[in-house]
């Protein structure tokens, strides 16, 4: 499985990076915004900066909604670096977009996926993940894993290359839970990520294990 981060926010991005567990980036343009990140070079530059600090697929997401617009604007993000992964939005033209992307290998996400008729579509159009978002649907009282186990079945019966993105992770038992259901991926916040650390046991054992040591050598 691997554990993408959600967030723009660098500090964020390279603590992950430096537990050494990071395979990519994702973000979106309320995840910009909320680190401040405005006006249409610096969120290239932005781009960049992410590529640099990790390995693996970062996902710039589109603005554009028509099919030409999405195009333009996907192309560009694709130039900016190689590591850049062109997030699309689960509408019509972004739809004939992933198709088009698809052709010419470029890598897409395709983002705001929520039932398995959207995920199908976006499998059908070869786009290179699909984000499902669980958060949003445990929001608004709807099983968000349940989401995850409908499309990983679909996909399974028909050998789609589509990676499910399980997106809008929240919390540890999120990842989980995912993991089980055989998620490709998951994105979410440093906190899902290091929150998988904790454990009484483990502090109250190492405690106990330090005293000991430190009485049989002091
Ligand atoms: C997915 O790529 C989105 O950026 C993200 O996971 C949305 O999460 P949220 O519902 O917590 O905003």
């Amino acid at each position: 499985m691997k554990f993408f981060i959600d967030t723009a926010n660098l500090d964020h991005i390279r603590e992950a990076q430096q537990l050494g567990v990071l395979d990519g980036v994702t973000t979106n343009p309320s995840l910009m915004a909320k680190e401040g990140i405005t006006g249409h070079d610096t969120i290239l530059k932005h781009y960049v900066d992410i590529c640099e600090i990790v390995d693996g697929d970062v996902s710039a997401e589109v603005v554009a909604t028509d099919f030409e617009g999405i195009i333009k604007e996907g192309e560009a993000l694709a130039e900016l670096h190689e590591q850049i992964v062109v997030k699309v939005p689960m509408i019509k033209d972004g739809v004939k977009a992933l198709k088009y992307f698809s052709d010419k290998g470029i890598k897409t996400n395709c983002t705001l996926v929520f039932s398995p008729g959207q995920a199908l579509l976006a499998a059908k159009a070869g786009a290179t993940y699909v984000s499902p978002f669980i958060g949003r649907l445990d929001d608004v009282s709807t099983d968000g894993l349940n989401l995850i186990a409908e499309i990983r079945l679909i996909y399974d019966n028909y050998g789609f290359d589509t990676q499910i993105l399980a997106a809008s992770v929240r919390h540890t038992m999120h990842v989980i839970d995912c993991a089980k259901l055989g998620a490709d991926v998951m994105t979410g916040p440093l906190s899902a990520i290091e929150g998988l650390l904790k454990h009484p046991l483990t502090d109250i054992g190492l405690e106990k294990f330090l005293a000991d040591y430190r009485k049989g050598n002091s």
